[in-house]
C-alpha cells in the first residue's frame, strides 16, 4: 500500500518502447489496483510539442490511449485550429492510471493527490527528456503541479511561456475538460485556443 513511487519500475534501457512497456506493470502508487491498463503516452518520438493532460479518463482507460474521450475531441478541435499539426505532437498525461469512484455502473473521475502525482512522475520526467519538446503545453492544475511545482498558477500565468531550457518552454493552460463543464462553453474554448495559439507561434 501506498505511493513507494515508479521509479524502480523504470527499465534499465531509457527509450519510449522500454519505457511504454515498463509503465505496464507499475505498482507505484495504488492507482493500478481499479484501473484497467496503464495509458502512456503516445505520438512522434521526436515532437515539437508536447501535451501533457491530468491522468487517462474512462475511455482512455478502457482502450489504453490517451485523450481519446469526450476531453480528446475538444482537444483535437482546439489544435487544429490553432495550426499544431498531429504530426508534430507527443500527448501524454502526468498520472498513468485512472483514478476514479464508482457509482452505480458509471466510474466518476477523482482528482489524483500530490502523493500520486509524485509517484507518477518518474515516467513524466522520461518522456520529457526523451521527447524534449521545444514547446511542453502544460493542460490544467495537476500537470502544472508535476512540471511547474506547487506554487504555479494556472489561472494566473496561463497563456504565458516559461522558458525550459534553451530554446524550450512551457505554456499552461486550462484542461481541456474544464472547457467541457464550463457555465460559458465559447468563452473558456476561446481562452484555451488563445493559449494554444501562442504555444503554436513559439520559435
Ligand atoms: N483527460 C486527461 O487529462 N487525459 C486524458 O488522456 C483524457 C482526459
Ligand atoms: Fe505507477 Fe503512475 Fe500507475 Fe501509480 S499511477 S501505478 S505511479 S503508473
Amino acid at each position: 500500500m501506498g505511493n513507494i513511487g515508479a521509479q524502480r519500475f523504470l527499465p534499465e534501457e531509457i527509450s519510449l518502447p522500454a519505457l511504454r512497456e515498463a509503465a505496464r506493470h507499475c505498482e507505484g502508487c495504488d492507482l493500478h489496483r481499479a484501473a484497467t491498463q496503464t495509458v502512456f503516452g503516445e505520438g512522434v518520438p521526436d515532437a515539437r510539442f508536447m501535451l501533457v493532460g491530468e491522468q487517462p479518463g474512462d475511455q482512455e482507460d478502457r482502450e489504453g490511449a490517451p485523450f481519446v474521450g469526450p476531453a480528446g475531441r475538444m482537444l483535437d478541435k482546439a489544435l487544429e485550429e490553432a495550426g499544431i499539426e498531429r504530426e508534430a505532437v507527443y500527448v501524454t498525461n502526468a498520472v498513468k492510471h485512472f483514478k476514479y469512484e464508482p457509482r452505480g455502473k458509471r466510474r466518476i473521475h477523482q482528482k489524483p493527490t500530490v502523493g500520486e502525482i509524485d509517484a507518477c512522475r518518474p515516467w513524466l520526467d522520461a518522456e520529457m527528456r526523451l521527447v524534449d519538446p521545444e514547446v511542453t503545453v502544460v493542460l490544467g492544475a495537476t500537470a502544472a503541479r508535476a512540471l511547474l511545482g506547487p506554487d504555479f498558477r494556472v489561472t494566473r500565468h496561463r497563456g504565458q511561456p516559461v522558458p525550459r531550457r534553451e530554446g524550450a518552454y512551457y505554456v499552461a493552460t486550462i484542461h481541456p475538460s474544464a472547457i467541457l463543464r464550463a457555465p460559458d462553453r465559447d468563452e473558456a474554448y476561446s481562452g484555451f485556443l488563445a493559449d494554444l495559439t501562442v504555444a503554436a507561434g513559439l520559435p
